[in-house]
């Protein structure tokens, strides 16, 4: 398989197992694949894993056109490994791990998805990556971004990389998703789902890409209490805080970015482990549905 450098996109054709056009759609992140479906896919353990190679490069993959079937959509996500639900947002009665992001006029505007993050880093085991379909969306609006976050790990300044290597970070559901709930309820999500700690800075697990791994799930630094950063006890909130917005801030810049238009029946992959993304909320009232099916990953390291 050829495919070109995301710094200069351009359109080949892969050539091994099938033939797929693969059009780079930023030189940070993202690829548009033509020429696949995911129907015949979900069947063909061999074009998952040009489709996994793409991944891995491309960060984020979309397809276009996919009318494929629930049982089509998991079997497909099934090949990258377990599919988990999400305890907040349904799942398919008859298709578990197919989680339902549906939004219209009738639901309320609880604003979850318009905040840049990894899912679920609240898990010990944060997911590996997720197969989204788009069932039905707004004329207009409601478009998803994506951003690289080894890029925005190397593009850090090194005093930076320094003085964050080693830094851990605490990750929570009950400052997210919990906290527009009433108390008894976030409380007993909170037992549930305790607050998980993870690196601020990963590797990924396959390519051994540096990752900066927070995001609008993390609240704090967990040992940012060394002689360097605290002189006197004052140091460690504003110092902390400060530099935990700061990484967070990373995803934010345009040059790591893509934005996507969805469609209906468009797909998009990605792999969670070294992206973050943003629904952008501006179709209200239109209706948007989406189902995703979440792929269970490992212990960040
Ligand atoms: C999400 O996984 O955050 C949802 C993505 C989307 O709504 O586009």
């Amino acid at each position: 398989m050829t495919v070109s450098t995301p710094a200069a996109p351009a359109v080949v054709r892969a050539t091994s197992l099938a033939s797929i056009e693969v059009e780079p759609l930023t030189c940070a992140i993202g690829a548009e694949l033509r020429d696949v479906d995911l129907g015949v896919a979900s069947r063909d353990a061999g074009l998952v894993a040009e489709i996994r190679a793409l991944l891995l490069k491309h960060r984020v993959l979309f397809f276009r056109d996919q009318d494929i079937t629930r049982a089509e959509h998991v079997a497909f996500a099934r090949h990258f490994g377990e599919l988990e639900d999400h305890p907040v947002a349904g799942s398919d009665p008859e298709h578990p791990g197919l989680v339902r992001i549906y939004k219209s006029p009738e639901t309320p505007n609880d604003r979850y998805e318009n905040a840049w993050h990894t899912d679920a880093t609240w898990r010990e085991k944060p997911p590996f990556g997720c197969v989204l379909r788009c069932v039905e969306c707004p004329p207009v609006g409601g478009d998803t971004m994506w951003v690289n976050m080894v890029l925005a790990y190397e593009k850090l300044p090194e005093h930076v990389k320094t003085q964050i290597a080693g830094l851990r970070a605490r990750h929570s559901i009950e400052a997210s998703f919990g906290a527009a709930m009433p108390i008894e309820k976030r409380l007993a999500l909170k037992a549930q789902f305790p607050d998980a700690e993870h690196p601020v800075v990963r590797t990924h697990p396959e390519t051994g890409e540096k990752v900066l791994f927070v995001n609008a799930f993390t609240t704090h630094f967990t040992n940012f209490h060394t002689a360097a950063n605290v002189r006197v006890g004052q140091d460690a909130n504003p110092g902390a805080a400060l530099l935990l917005n700061y990484l967070i801030s990373q995803a934010y810049i345009p040059e790591h970015q893509v934005r996507w238009r969805l469609r209906r029946n468009t797909v998009a992959i990605w792999d969670n482990r070294c992206t973050q993304h943003y629904a952008v909320q501006d179709f209200w009232p239109a209706a948007r549905n989406l189902e995703r099916a979440g792929i269970i990953g490992d212990r960040p390291c």
